[in-house]
């Protein structure tokens, strides 16, 4: 049986609105359900004055609900400042879109999550919040595990894909038990570099194969 989506969920499914990457973003996140395995990545450009949102973007390898989530949380966040977007909530944004099934409710927590994770990105950027955490490996291990192995569909932490990690003066280097001709090692480090280069105190990510040369 197809799935009742409302209209309007279907008609930002198919056009949605601020799709796409920021180059010059001021904050980024990337976030995945562990319900479906999928991933949204959001952008944001920030008045550093007003703390408002000028500009936001988003990525999404999610479903149908997913996309018309972020469609309708990025328009809803833009114009707004980083205190009002934080309270856009996955409510907010399903009864905007007419309401969504049930069973895809995650979708749009997931949508909403990624935002409050950028905007928590450019918080912690800019000094704006106490509690920020440095970047220690274990840090770097719990971010690596939202990293999938596509030969096993398991995290590359736990299939031992990453060897070892290393975090020295706002560099971080992962070294990963794969040739740099695997057929997979260009989206892994992709994917690495997603996780690891929006931290707050991170200036590089170095990501080595085992036929790399290291300096
Ligand atoms: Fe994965 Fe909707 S089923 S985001």
């Amino acid at each position: 049986m197809p799935i009742p989506y409302s209209e309007k969920v279907i008609e930002h499914f198919k056009n949605p609105r601020n799709v796409g990457r920021l180059e010059d973003y001021d904050a980024k996140a990337t976030e995945g359900s562990p319900a479906c395995g999928d991933m949204v990545t959001l952008y944001l450009k920030v008045d550093e004055e007003t703390k408002t949102i000028k500009d936001i973007k988003f990525e999404s390898y999610g479903c149908a609900s997913n996309i018309a989530t972020g469609s309708i949380i990025t328009e809803l966040a833009k114009g707004k400042t980083l205190d009002e977007a934080r309270k856009i909530s996955w409510k907010a944004a399903a009864e905007e879109l007419g309401g969504l099934p049930a069973v895809k409710v995650h979708c749009s927590v997931l949508a909403v999550d990624t935002l409050r994770a950028a905007i928590r990105n450019y918080e912690e950027k800019h000094g704006l919040v106490e509690d920020r955490e440095p970047t220690t490996v274990e840090v770097v291990e719990k971010r690596l595990r939202h990293v999938m192995n596509p030969l096993t569909g398991l995290d590359i932490v736990k299939t031992h894909v990453v060897k070892k990690t290393d975090v020295n003066n706002g560099v971080i280097t992962v070294w990963v038990d794969l040739s740099r001709d695997h057929q997979f090692a260009n989206n892994i480090e992709q994917e690495i570099r997603e996780r690891l280069e929006p931290l707050w105190d991170v200036a590089e990510v170095r990501v080595i194969f085992n036929d790399d040369e290291e300096e």
